[in-house]
């Protein structure tokens, strides 16, 4: 096989940090090089190298794409080429069409005139060639996020594509759209597309990639060929340096206290569509000391019952009963909520979880500030001290605790949400997705403080579409389909297979 391209000596610097330092990459043509490493390693940076976003003089080291060096001022240059990048946060808008987006700022246009029937039927084609059965007029804001992604990919091929670079395309995707955009990729390397896959499902890349290139701290550490198969442990020592004994903590053998939190009969409709009713009539308890998952797939209602139990966050018309250490609790407002002892750490860091714009040392601390606040006015000492405790318990990786939390990578980010609700106290967490894009030492590192917590006996509530470790962090279970609760059991009597079918035959029945 050619090569198709070559990185050497990247070397790329911002403020304070060295985030690559001499990397090298080399990916053959028509293979799925993966791309790997912890949380803040430089993948996400690289990537950005080779696509224009950080343009030629703003790093060192050469690229050499087709046989040729290039130097890309900027995406436009890279893109003419077919280097195309699908980046970590999808960069679609929700509220156009799917075909709006698909040709957004490539517009079908004849003297500045949008041809709408080319635009259309363009869109078709595109969506047909990955698998995407909808109207190119369809809102985007209501497809599913698995759709979207597909969408992402169309709009690439609308580009012409020969190297395809995928930033976590499957971390907020469920097992069958995971599944299904994996199968895409194959189909297209069998069609002698290149593509590069960062992601830290370490299956996903084991099932996928023909090579993989592993960085650590900046710099490039080991390179797999994985034409024999490969071992994800072998995977995970070279990101981590050593070897990650066991994935999840030892529950221990606490017993779980009193109920701290008993919720009855919840209903919640949608904001915009009163008829629907998101949460259907749910009943639920979690115990002081217990670790609750709640399983389900996306769209099940899981995080609309969350947010409406959290100062009523989502939905309209709300109906049910809260009570917590065993009083009827007032959650009407978030700051009520968090004063009856509730937080809500969200899946959507972006747009809820952070003030992205602000330090860590303004994030932090956000979710309680009269903790750190003396007469009214927050002492900037203590704000400090915080910020730089939690840096160092969560090993969130910056330069300092004075780095905007825009410029932290994306599991960096998610470790200062969980740390502004661990910082709150809560006697009842709630955690949305709490690893998404978290790498495999970090997820550790969380669900260690999940058991902690769980041990100084809060209760912790946690989502998570992915089965395998609402399996190995949580105490137990429920099952939610379509808005309603469908199963319950303790964590020791659950298993993949049992989830799916209750959650397959409660589909049935409705
Ligand atoms: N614009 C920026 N300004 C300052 N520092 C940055 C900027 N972008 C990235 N960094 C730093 O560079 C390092 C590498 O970040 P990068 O986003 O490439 O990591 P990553 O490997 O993609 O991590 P993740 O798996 O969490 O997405 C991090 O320490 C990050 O804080
Ligand atoms: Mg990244």
């Amino acid at each position: 096989m050619s090569i198709i391209l070559e990185m050497r000596g990247i070397t790329k610097e911002f403020p304070g940090v060295k985030a690559l330092d001499d990397v090298t990459l080399s990916v053959a043509e028509g293979e799925i090089h993966a791309l790997v490493g912890e949380n803040g390693a430089g993948k996400s940076t690289l990537m950005k190298v080779l696509s224009g976003v950080y343009p030629d003089g703003s790093f060192d080291g050469e690229i050499v794409y087709d046989g040729q060096p290039r130097g890309f001022r900027s995406i436009r240059d890279s893109e003419d080429i077919g280097i195309i990048i699908i980046h970590q946060e999808l960069a679609l808008i929700p509220l156009l069409s799917v075909a709006e987006n698909i040709f957004l700022g490539n517009e079908r246009a004849a003297k500045g005139i949008i041809d709408w029937r080319e635009t259309h039927d363009r869109a078709a084609e595109l969506l047909a060639r990955v698998g995407l059965d909808e109207n190119p007029e369809t809102i985007l804001d209501d497809l599913g996020l698995g759709k979207q992604q597909l969408v992402e990919i169309a709009k690439a091929l609308s580009k012409n594509v020969r190297l395809l670079i995928l930033d976590e395309p499957t971390s907020s995707l469920n097992e069958d759209d995971s599944a299904k955009l994996l199968d895409l990729l194959m189909d297209f390397r069998d069609k002698g597309l290149t593509s590069i896959l960062i992601s830290h499902k370490l299956n996903e890349v084991s099932k996928v990639a023909d090579t993989i290139t592993v960085l650590r701290d900046g710099a490039t550490v080991a390179r797999m060929n994985c034409a024999d198969g490969v071992d994800e442990n072998d995977i995970v020592r070279n990101m981590v340096g050593r070897a990650l004994e066991d994935r999840y903590p030892p529950k221990g053998d606490a017993r779980p206290g009193d109920i701290a939190m008993e919720v009855r009969n919840w209903s919640v409709h949608h904001p915009l569509h009163p008829e629907r009713r998101v949460v259907d009539d749910v009943s639920f308890h979690v115990r002081k000391g217990e670790v609750l998952g709640i399983a389900g797939l996306m769209g099940a209602g899981r995080t609309e019952l969350a947010m409406s139990l959290f100062g009523r966050s989502y939905g309209r018309d709300i109906s049910g009963y809260v009570a917590i250490n065993g009083a009827s609790a007032d959650l009407s407002t978030v700051r009520r909520a968090i004063n009856a002892g509730l937080a809500y750490a969200t899946e959507d860091r972006k747009t809820y979880g952070l003030v992205l714009d602000d330090t860590i040392r303004r994030n932090v601390p956000m979710a309680d500030l009269p903790a750190i606040a003396r007469n009214g006015i927050v002492d900037r000492n203590r704000e400090a001290e915080v910020a730089s405790e939690y840096r160092k318990k969560l090993a969130i990786k910056s330069s300092s605790i004075e780095q905007a939390t825009v410029n932290l990578s994306g599991g960096n980010q998610q470790k200062v949400v969980l740390s502004k609700w661990l910082f709150a106290d809560p006697e009842i967490l709630i955690l949305d997705e709490p690893t998404r894009g978290i790498d495999v030492g970090a997820k550790y590192e969380i669900y260690t403080v999940i058991r902690d917590l769980a041990a100084q006996g809060k209760a912790i509530v946690v989502i998570s579409s992915e089965l395998p470790e609402l399996l190995g962090v949580t105490d137990r279970l429920y099952v939610m389909n379509e808005g309603r609760f469908v199963g319950e059991m303790p964590t020791g009597e659950a298993s993949q297979e049992k989830i799916m079918s209750m959650i397959v035959k409660s589909g049935e029945v409705a």
